[in-house]
């Protein structure tokens, strides 16, 4: 037989999936387990917007339609970033494609030529590192631990960047941290970026998740070069608690648009149209649910965060944003649990599930062992058991 694709051979696959697999075994057995592994809001889908699917259906809206999206999609998405980024954006420069996933990586296909390097501060999210692979690129990692607020600084960025860098993946509320850059601390960045002229690839797929009464500020609206220089990457999935829908967009200056609307015609040819109505509701209805999950999302991490740091030998930093909770694993690297050796974040979550049934993800996957996450996308009651758990199962540590 022929040789298979060299690019796709080299995608690792998923490092969460043991963990995950022994979770769902668990529950299928009908065992107590609790799973804080999974990034998706527990909550439903709004009701205005699943009857705008519905609508959809019935009123056939069922065919093709421009590969980027409709018009009133696009539309809807401007009034959305207008109001709630205060960042002006036409429908000529949004593409909406399926997941703000899928978006990322068209954006890296229309940007990469082969070894151009993407600068990633790490932690990062998973699915980054493959992607820049899968286009053909070369990651460069810019380290950010807890030390630092797990954010990168300029000049780490400046020292990070070469004649070969093409652009950085800034993700802004991060999964996995939960961090969030100040307005400062942005600008700071995409001035480095701007003088060294790279493109921002800015994930803020989190943006509607920023806790504390603090602001969110979207890097695009920090002056006309910055915008010209920014990939603007976001959905529905988080916001509006959309994951299955799977629309997802990026606001770009025109030239890249176009090319982003090109490689779409030629690959999916538009997401949805079901999943485009809904969308369009969501963006332009009112955003009452955001504010209602916002609320559940904050008290969440409060509890957790708070029950955390009341157990000796872990802790973690009060993430701002996201639904994330990055755990130290310092105090507890190179002791053991329950005859369990920890030596990594994979070693201490795969005992955690054995012996509590919690699932939860190893920081290995992100980039950063010293660390595993917790995602509070879950009920109240679930956390308030998972943390029960955690403090027995580290009262046993030796
Ligand atoms: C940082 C980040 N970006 C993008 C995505 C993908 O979102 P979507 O469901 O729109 O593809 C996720 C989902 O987990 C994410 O955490």
């Amino acid at each position: 037989m022929k040789e298979l694709s060299r690019i796709a051979s080299a995608i690792a696959p998923s490092s969460t999936l043991a963990i995950n697999n022994l979770y769902k075994q668990m529950k299928a057995e009908g065992k107590d387990a609790l799973g804080f592994g999974v990034g998706e809001p527990d909550f439903n889908t709004p009701d205005t917007i699943k009857l705008a699917g519905i609508r959809a259906i019935i009123d056939n809206q069922t065919r093709y339609t421009a590969a980027s999206g409709t018009q009133e999609l696009k539309e809807s998405i401007c009034l959305r970033l207008r109001e709630d980024c205060g960042v002006e954006y036409a429908p000529a420069e949004i593409a909406a494609a399926s997941g703000a996933k899928h978006s990322l990586y068209i954006a890296l296909q229309c940007l990469l030529n082969p070894g151009d390097e993407v600068i990633l501060p790490v932690p990062y999210w998973v699915s980054y590192i493959e992607m820049i692979r899968m286009s053909g690129g070369i990651p460069v990692m810019v380290e950010a631990g807890h030390e630092q607020d797990f954010k990168i600084t300029p000049e780490q960025l400046d020292a990070a960047i070469t004649d070969k860098t093409k652009a950085i993946i800034l993700n802004n509320p991060s999964n996995p941290t939960g961090m969030v850059y100040t307005k400062e601390e942005l600008q700071a960045l995409a001035d480095v970026c701007v003088a060294r002229d790279i493109y921002i690839i800015a994930d803020e797929i989190y943006y509607c998740l920023v806790y504390d009464n603090k602001p969110f500020t979207s890097i695009a609206s920090l002056g006309d070069d910055v915008k010209a220089h920014t990939i603007l990457v976001n959905g529905v999935s988080k916001a509006y608690a959309m994951t299955g829908w799977r629309i997802g967009y990026t606001a770009a200056p025109a030239p890249v648009t176009k090319l982003i609307s090109n490689y779409l015609s030629h690959s999916t040819a538009a997401p949805s149209t079901i999943s485009q109505a809904a969308a369009a509701e969501a963006f332009r209805g009112s955003q009452e649910s955001v504010k209602r999950m916002h609320a559940a999302f904050e008290a969440r991490r409060n509890y957790m965060v708070e029950r955390m740091n009341a157990i000796d030998s872990i802790s973690c930093l009060k993430p701002q944003g996201a639904f994330y909770v990055m755990m130290n694993l310092d105090g507890v690297m190179g002791r053991t649990i329950r005859g369990h050796a920890i030596g990594s974040s994979a070693d201490f979550a795969s005992a955690f599930v054995q012996e509590e049934m919690v699932a939860t993800v190893p920081g290995s996957a992100f980039g950063a062992d010293r660390y595993v996450r917790w995602s509070y996308a879950t009920d109240m009651d679930t956390i308030r058991k998972g943390m029960d758990r955690l403090e027995t199962f580290i009262k046993d540590l030796k």
